[in-house]
């Protein structure tokens, strides 16, 4: 039979395509969304229990249907702005709901846990790239709920005998190829999918927030990272904690950066069209740079990402973007999308 893995948030972006990989791997992936920002029809490698986090009644319940052995939770809410206005949502979401998961994890014995952390737990970067010993330093609340996480489950493994790894995505970005899911946020605030629904037509322009940094065209610069590489790294921090690796953090970006107009222009090739933009003043905590240094990962679980090339990311995502945007067209796509 094949081993069960409890995928919380396996409705959404990442979490999907975390699946999709764990099948690929021989795993049965058993998503747990509230499908609050989640698609039923992004879950299509294993059943799908519609539930809360905080329901940790249902999440004792499906641990023991389901025979789980493994956790992968990204269920989270994920938005920086909102988190810095309305901090309770996400301390309650990320950190409370949380640690209702793990303790129904303990509980049942289950010694394995794969966290979706962010590089936003580093906060105001000191040096470039960054690595896992950089000094963390959340500038909001998002990223701080992130790090509580992080500290809980290293608390938690030294009490209980929790396996855990916190993996620390840095811009999550494409789409599967085949074009079967892909990301699908409202309201979206990612800068791909942005510019790409600009390129359709759905928005008047794309905004630039600040064009005065210290970098090469004077827009910010960050790592995209494919889902798909993110999705395997998963599968590798699995196998990591079967063989009784250790526990720890690892970062997830290509260690390459590339400037917001960089993204623009990479967007322009691949669909041929006129993106415009709109100049505007940076935003607050914004850093210049945000780049990864990948080396822990490659080394430890042997992650390599695949999809390095920008204009390949870009295509992946444009593929979905063109199939969502079709799909909306129709007369009850909008309701199901
Ligand atoms: N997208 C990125 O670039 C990025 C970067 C760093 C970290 N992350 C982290 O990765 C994880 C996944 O991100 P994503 O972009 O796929 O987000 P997403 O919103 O697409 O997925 C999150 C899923 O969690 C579900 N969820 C949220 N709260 C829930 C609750 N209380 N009970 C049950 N389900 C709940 C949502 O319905 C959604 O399906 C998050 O933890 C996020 O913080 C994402």
């Amino acid at each position: 039979m094949k081993p069960s893995v409890l995928v919380t948030g396996g409705a959404g972006y990442i979490g999907s395509h975390a699946c999709k990989a764990l099948d690929a791997a021989g795993y049965t992936p058993v998503a747990y969304d509230s499908l609050v920002f989640g698609h039923r029809w992004a879950v299509q490698w294993g059943p799908l229990v519609v539930g809360d986090l905080a329901d940790t009644a249902l999440i004792r319940k499906t641990i023991r249907d389901h025979n789980i052995g493994a956790c992968i939770h990204f269920a989270a809410f994920t938005y920086v702005g909102e988190s810095v206005t309305d901090p309770r949502k996400y301390f309650r979401n990320n950190v409370v709901n949380t640690l209702g998961l793990m303790d129904s994890l303990v509980e049942a014995g289950v010694k394995r846990m794969v966290f979706s952390s962010t590089c936003a737990t580093y906060g105001d970067p000191e040096y470039m790239p960054l690595d896992e010993t950089h000094r963390q330093h959340p500038v909001n609340p998002y990223g701080e709920s992130k790090l509580m996480v992080e500290r809980m489950l290293h608390w938690y493994g030294r009490a209980y005998g929790l396996g855990w790894t916190a993996l620390r995505y840095f811009n999550a970005s494409g789409a599967d190829p085949e074009g079967r899911i892909g990301e699908e946020h409202d309201p979206e605030t990612h800068l791909i999918p942005l510019v790409l629904q600009t390129a359709l037509g759905e928005r008047s322009h794309i905004g630039i927030f600040g064009t005065d940094y210290p970098t090469a065209d004077g827009t910010a610069v960050r790592d995209y990272i494919h889902v798909d590489d993110l999705a395997d790294a998963h599968v590798l921090a699995l196998r990591h904690l079967e063989r009784g690796g250790e526990s720890q953090a690892f970062n997830l970006g290509t260690g390459t950066g590339h400037s917001v107009r960089a993204v623009i222009e990479a967007a322009e090739r691949v669909t041929g069209q006129t993106v415009p933009v709109q100049l505007a003043p940076r935003r607050e905590g914004d850093p210049a740079v945000l780049v990864a240094e990948p080396k822990r990962a490659r080394e430890v679980l042997g992650w390599q990402p695949k999809h390095t090339d920008l204009d390949g990311i870009v295509a992946t995502a444009w593929n979905w973007h063109q199939l969502m945007a079709e799909f909306r067209r129709l007369p009850f796509g909008k309701a199901v999308a």
